[in-house]
């Protein structure tokens, strides 16, 4: 079938004027006999018009995956089915689509029960807030349509997901292949007293009560040439908002009142969740992108650390305290995991202790962002509690995830100002305070590098500090080895010390491998800009395991030493250095000299 345009697609739903429309997600197993059951849905041409199957890349919460959309409708709702195969590889386009479903259809074969990718799934599901289920007992006709069979298999998920807090769990026998209780009730199943797929996907009221939820308005866009209206765009996340009602813009938590709601062109007398519309506010308050609007007698909360539940997506391990990017509705800032409290077992739930992520984990973690998030919990509305996390390079998504609550230490520690700051500090030292970062392969001569450079500067009356990596991990690091998650958590605990000795007003030599980019980064990012400078002693691996001044290369290649950067460990060369020194074309008190020339000029 061809693949639809957004336009065709507009036009449909607006050509099913009075009817309701349901966002469905379809879930289970490879072996589950989705395909079949939708296939079966679309063919009932009989009362329904099958609009046709769009397989372009979705573009969900923003990324690009393959995701198929069909697009039909009965005589009393339209239906968009978001279906992505359900191979363990494909686990992230189903959660993808899952974030916007009203309901989720997951299938289980009749004669094996609920398999493991199909309650990774359920997981996910649950996870992202979707509340209405239908647990879909396929493929009947293999089990001689027998109820024991679909009751035992019903209790075994109902077993499962007792904790999920789904509000509705209907369970329905059916045959995809034959057609069984998908349209009509099957005669082969008179035991079943319970609705048809299509009878009850024509029912089922996922609506959230508008009363229940206060106003919540995500903002997206600010319209720059109506500065004097104060227009701001965005899609109801929660509530109701009339023209009148007092608001508050957050983080900033000014107040205002809206003057008009617009939809479309048009003033409408009440926006509602899932409207997109255009405010006019009464009062000049400034409000960007990124920030929320919300009924002023009740505010969500804003906070900086939280508990939350998290499904990795990509191949490169998730590491704890490496920055990603976070994308909370139109929130985009910095963030980290500090610590993964555990990891489920796909199928017990039960609790495993992990120190890095995998692709397809479902864990629970703490997060911690680089600026205040305005948020609820996702029990209580997905869209201010669903977030993505994003690789800071390459900008791919790497996670999603739910808030669960924020942690009560971000709102009861604030950050102390002292009187005396880094400036009045340097001043009586006579210096500007620097943190001087040297990166490369062990051997490449940057400890002897950042010893000369060390002792130059003291000569000159300069007061200054070495951080070694070996002598790091003699005290502070004693604790950490070499893995990658290791060395992510001992760069993120020297970069916070050499800011601490920045801030004191020193000049901060840090000789450190520090393999990875992205932690230096990190490290950069702590700093303020001209701050940090970042040496690259580059030295070829071939000549760092010539010298092997402490035989470490040796051992390394006789495979009794792991994780050897260069051996066996990357080493992520930076891309734009403040200074870049080869080694193999200058001595170590040159490249020393050259650094020292370097600082003397800036
Ligand atoms: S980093 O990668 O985490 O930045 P760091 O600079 O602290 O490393 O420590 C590197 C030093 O530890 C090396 O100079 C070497 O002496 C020693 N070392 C021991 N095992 C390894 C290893 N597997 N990889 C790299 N260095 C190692």
């Amino acid at each position: 079938m061809a693949a639809l345009q957004d336009d065709d697609i507009a036009a449909f739903f607006s050509s099913q004027p009075d009817k309701t429309s349901l966002r469905l997600v379809t879930c289970g197993s490879a072996s589950s006999g989705k395909t079949t059951v939708v296939s079966r849905l679309l063919s009932e041409s009989k009362v329904m018009q099958a609009m046709g199957t769009d397989t372009a890349m979705g573009t969900d919460m923003g990324m690009g995956v393959d995701v198929a959309h069909h697009i039909f409708a009965t005589d009393q709702r339209s239906f968009r089915v978001a279906d992505s195969p359900g191979h363990e590889q494909y686990t992230r386009n189903m959660a993808t689509v899952a974030s916007a479903a009203d309901l989720a259809v997951i299938l289980v074969d009749a004669h094996q029960g609920a398999l493991a990718q199909t309650r990774r799934h359920s997981r996910i599901v649950a996870m992202l807030g979707i509340k209405h289920v239908v647990l879909a007992v396929n493929k009947m006709d293999l089990v001689a349509f027998n109820a024991a069979t679909f009751q035992q298999t019903v209790a075994d998920y109902q077993a499962f997901a007792a904790g999920f807090g789904f509000a509705t769990l209907q369970a329905i026998p059916l045959s995809g292949l034959h057609g069984d209780n998908v349209l009509d009730h099957s005669d082969r199943m008179a035991w079943y007293t319970g609705p048809s797929l299509v009878a009850f996907l024509n029912t089922v009221d996922v609506r959230e009560t508008p009363a229940r939820h206060a106003f919540r308005m995500p903002v997206a866009w600010v319209n720059p040439a109506h500065l004097e209206f104060r227009t701001v765009c965005g899609q109801i996340a929660g509530g109701q908002v009339r023209p009148g009602d007092a608001v508050r813009v957050l983080p900033s938590g000014m107040q205002t009142r809206v003057k008009t709601v617009m939809a479309g062109l048009n003033a409408v007398p009440v926006g509602n969740a899932g409207d997109a519309v255009m405010l006019t506010l009464q009062s000049e308050v400034a409000a960007n992108r990124g920030d929320v609007l919300a009924a002023d007698s009740d505010l969500p909360e804003v906070a900086d650390q939280f508990e939350a539940r998290l499904l990795w997506m990509s191949e490169h391990a998730m590491v704890p305290g490496r920055q990603y990017g976070i994308k909370l509705a139109s929130q985009d800032v910095t963030a980290t995991v500090t610590e993964i409290k555990y990891r489920e077992d796909v199928n017990t739930g039960a609790h495993l202790a992990a120190r890095t992520l995998g692709l397809n984990d479902i864990a629970s973690v703490n997060l911690s962002t680089s600026a205040p998030l305005v948020f609820e919990p996702c029990s209580v509305n997905r869209v201010l509690g669903s977030f993505t996390l994003l690789d800071k390079l390459t900008l791919d998504t790497v996670g999603a995830g739910a808030i669960v609550f924020a942690l009560r230490r971000a709102s009861n520690i604030h950050w102390q100002a002292l009187s005396l700051n880094q400036a009045t500090r340097a001043a009586q030292k006579l210096q500007v305070a620097r943190c001087v970062w040297f990166t490369g392969l062990s051997g490449s001569g940057k400890s002897s590098i950042a010893n000369l450079l060390d002792k130059r500067l003291h000569a000159q009356g300069r007061h200054t500090y070495l951080l070694d990596g070996d002598n790091l991990r003699h005290g502070l690091n004693r604790d950490l080895g070499f893995t990658q998650a290791d060395r992510v958590e001992n760069i993120r605990r020297v970069a916070e010390v050499a800011r601490l000795m920045v801030d004191a007003g020193l000049i901060v030599l840090v000789s450190f491998i520090s393999p990875f980019r992205s932690e230096r980064q990190m490290a950069r990012d702590l700093f303020a800009k001209g701050e940090f400078i970042e040496v690259f002693v580059d030295t070829p691996l071939q000549e760092c395991e010539q010298r092997d001044v402490k035989g470490l290369y040796a051992k390394a290649r006789r495979g009794v030493l792991k994780n050897f950067t260069g051996i066996d460990s990357p080493y992520e060369p930076p891309t734009a250095p403040e200074l870049h020194l080869q080694t193999s074309k200058k001595s170590a008190q040159a490249c020393a000299e050259s650094t020292w020339q370097f600082l003397d000029g800036i």
